[in-house]
């Protein structure tokens, strides 16, 4: 009899170019409507394919008997529970280098829209709020800040910290890094500099809140702070009291702490950008997503050993 072919479902269906030409032919492909029809559906799963909001713990993987493969359509993975994973054996990939590049772009769009009050303006525009009566053009109409010669602070050296330092330094930025062998002394300095600090590390328990009202304080009154790795390592509650008491000048978030969602204290101030969580949101990037995720789970389960598998 011929060897049936394994199941991969998917927590949501992603790229469908992609699932069709690659997946479809190798697998048997279901596809979970939700949270409760993964948990029933991973019973006869041997993949995953999970985006970075899908939790993979313990309560899942009880249901997971057969499952052996996981690709992650991100290339964040503290949605996944590692320990309980290799206690069962199952392997994981990721989708990193694809995204590098347009989520540093998107970095410096937040910053370019913070610094230059750019949200604030267009609203101006679409409300019919710029106009004769409005009083129109005026010279000190949402003045911003201009951001050659400024210092950025980059906390984590990693592929997308170190691309978003390539364009920050590119229109004029100075740059340093906080990296974790900086001592309390040391990041307590740079933050005292630090006019752009952006966030580039993943979440882990030892970042989680990383910035909070101690380091805030510390920052300069004409800071921008840039969060586009992960909600839960900027204390959100910490920073909407920073930015309504304008001891900072500006935020840009992509990334929330209990996305999707965002705090009406948030959305109700001038002086922060909010992004729907579009790091990654180009056709380039999410085809290279959806292509590592899908060759990573057939790897797997093919017993190969992908250049994208996460060792732990
Ligand atoms: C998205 O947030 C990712 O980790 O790829």
């Amino acid at each position: 009899m011929p060897k049936s072919k394994p199941t991969v479902l998917l927590a949501h269906s992603i790229h469908r170019e992609v699932i069709a030409r690659e997946l479809k032919p190798h697998v048997r492909v279901l596809i979970a409507k939700d949270r409760a029809d993964l948990a029933k559906k991973i019973a006869h799963a041997d993949g995953l394919i999970t985006r970075f909001f899908d939790l993979v713990d313990e309560a899942l993987l009880r249901k997971a008997p057969k499952l052996r493969a996981i690709g992650n359509f991100a290339v964040g993975y503290d949605n996944i529970d590692l320990k309980a994973c290799k206690a069962r054996g199952i392997r994981l990939t990721n989708s990193p280098n694809v995204l590098t590049r347009a989520t540093a772009e998107l970095t410096l769009a937040l910053l370019l829209a913070a610094a230059r009050r750019i949200p604030e303006g267009e609203a101006l525009c679409r409300t019919g709020r710029f106009s004769r009566r409005g009083g129109g053009w005026q010279p000190d109409l949402l003045l911003g800040l201009e951001l050659k010669g400024r210092q950025a602070v980059l906390v984590g050296k990693g592929r997308i910290g170190s691309e978003t330092a390539r364009l920050f330094s590119g229109i004029g930025l100075k740059v340093a890094w906080i990296t974790r062998d900086d001592s309390a002394r040391e990041i307590a300095a740079k933050l005292r500099g630090a006019q752009v600090l952006s966030l580039h590390v993943p979440l882990t328990p030892k970042t989680r809140h990383w910035l909070d009202t101690r380091k805030l304080a510390l920052l300069p009154k004409d800071a921008i702070v840039l969060n586009t790795t992960r909600g839960p390592v900027v204390d959100e509650r910490a920073l909407i009291e920073t930015l309504k008491k304008k001891r900072i000048f500006a935020a840009g978030l992509d990334v929330y702490e209990h996305e999707p969602a965002i705090p009406l204290a948030l959305r109700r101030l001038p002086n922060v950008v909010l992004l729907p969580h579009l790091g990654s949101a180009t056709e380039q990037a999410r085809a290279g997503m959806a292509r590592l995720a899908v060759r990573g789970v057939l790897a797997l389960l093919n017993g190969g050993s992908p250049a994208n598998e996460v060792k732990f």
